[in-house]
């Protein structure tokens, strides 16, 4: 018997049940043998948005929302943005420990040596319409890249796996700096490998006519910085659909796809784009509070603010304004953060804030950097997803190893029609539509 065991009452039959509990949890499962009677299927756990259930067991991110506390592999999410690079924490999230320098170097010349996206793929990008979201073109030719690589489905050699990984990690900065350019009308720029992973994206994003790129180091450190807190955040919705379609074995380009659809919507990874969008509504400070009571009377919400985990101050927000003042001694402030701070003042003194355990979020300051850099709102969600593909393929390869994994699949609970016959098409009466 285990240690630790819950003993529930059905009070439909009387009889109780003693199930284990694993690590404080109870395996849903278990609950399956609560019947009350041999036809009945047995009991179902009903968890719509997955508010209270764990759908893996993961060894990458440590979250306590309520503490505020983010760790990966155990490093507290501080110390790793005021320490390491970009690429020293994808290859902590993937490996499990933080590289040796030769580690490091074998692992930046790995990933820059694959930076490079194949010519066709350019042709592929020039087909979208000049106005496509970068975030869509993201999303397409990272699920094109599964036709140029057909190796990547046998999912299950580590080798075949570990190359689609550093060839997604190399390529993310490229696919997205040509998103960017098609978006501006901007001729396609080529990877430097001379030049470091958020250097050389700058440079792929911003050279001109100039034969070498130099980014400003303050702006390349920012953009590090800003790429390893978004580097993971365990089971939000977009690792959740990395986690559910790569259980099916699709290729981890097709995956990578459904995440990268995952996090565009406007509350998970879209937020930032909305954030901005947000303070040009509100315009300035003054009208601040005239825009609060508008959002507690119901209408929208406040971008960037509230966190299913966080419900305490997110730790990320706090590293991102530090480095939004950085950012601004060499860009010069952005106005909107003026407004943001306000915004930020008000709603954490108000009461329907407090009660809500509403707190800025990761996105609330990153676009008003983003923005300062140079960048347009409609990038900020890519800027995400470039750092997020180590998190989604750390998680990835670990439901693969996962012996306990299976296939996505949950249960539902069926409230349409109970069986009825099919009426020949001319004596059907018009029907009001289900939703
Ligand atoms: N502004 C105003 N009210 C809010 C906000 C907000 N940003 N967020 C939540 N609330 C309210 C809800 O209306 C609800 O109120 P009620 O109890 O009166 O019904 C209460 O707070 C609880 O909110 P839920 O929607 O139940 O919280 P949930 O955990 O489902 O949602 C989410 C979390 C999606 C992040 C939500 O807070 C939100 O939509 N925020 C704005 C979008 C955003 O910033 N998303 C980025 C999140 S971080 C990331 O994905 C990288």
């Amino acid at each position: 018997m285990p240690d630790q065991t819950l003993t529930i009452t059905d009070n439909r039959t009387g009889k109780a049940y003693t199930v284990p509990l694993y690590k404080d949890a109870v395996r849903a499962l278990d609950l399956r043998q609560i019947k009350t009677g041999p036809e009945d299927f047995g009991l179902l756990s009903y968890d719509p948005a997955f508010l209270n259930t764990a759908a893996c067991q993961s060894a990458v991110t440590f979250l306590d929302g309520e503490r505020g506390i983010l760790r990966h592999r155990g490093y507290p999410i501080e110390q790793l943005a005021a320490q390491c690079s970009f690429l020293e924490v994808a290859y902590l999230l993937l490996n499990g420990e933080l590289p040796d320098a030769a580690q490091l170097g074998q692992w930046t010349r790995d990933v820059t040596h694959h930076t490079m996206i194949h010519e066709n793929l350019k042709k592929f990008m020039e087909g979208f319409h000049h106005d496509a979201h970068p975030m869509s073109m993201l999303m397409s030719t990272v699920a094109a890249l599964s036709t140029f690589y057909p190796d990547a489905r046998n999912v299950h050699d580590p080798e075949v796996r570990k190359l689609q990984i550093t060839r997604l990690i190399g390529k993310m900065p490229t696919l997205t700096a040509y998103a960017y350019r098609h978006s501006l009308g901007l001729p396609y720029v080529y990877p430097d490998n001379d030049l470091g992973y958020t250097n050389n994206f700058m440079n792929m994003l911003w050279r001109r006519t100039e034969p070498k790129f130099s980014a400003n180091p303050v702006l390349a450190r920012a953009l590090e910085v800003l790429f390893i807190l978004h580097a993971d955040h365990e089971q939000n919705c977009s690792t959740s659909a990395m986690r559910a379609v790569g259980s099916s074995f699709a290729d981890p380009f097709a995956t990578t796809a459904a995440a990268i659809a995952a996090l565009s919507g406007p509350l998970h990874g879209g937020a930032n784009e909305e954030v901005l969008r947000m303070l040009d509504e509100i315009g300035s400070k003054d009208r601040v509070p005239a825009y609060i009571a508008q959002i507690k009377a119901g209408h929208g919400k406040l971008m960037g603010f509230g966190h299913r985990v966080y419900k305490n101050y997110d730790p990320r927000a706090r590293i991102i304004k530090q480095v939004a003042e950085e950012v601004f001694e060499v860009t010069g402030r952005n106005p909107k953060l003026d407004i943001a701070l306000e915004l930020e003042r008000i709603a954490l003194e108000d009461d329907f804030f407090i009660k809500r355990k509403l707190y800025p979020n990761v996105d609330f300051y990153s676009g008003i950097i983003y923005q300062a850099m140079g960048f347009t709102p409609d990038v900020f969600t890519v800027l995400f997803a470039i750092p997020r593909t180590a998190g989604w393929l750390a998680q990835w390869q670990e439901m693969l190893q996962d012996p306990e994994q299976k296939i996505a699949r949950p249960r539902q609970i069926y409230t349409g029609q109970p069986v009825r016959e099919v009426v020949r098409i001319a004596e059907r009466r018009t029907q009001p539509a289900c939703r």
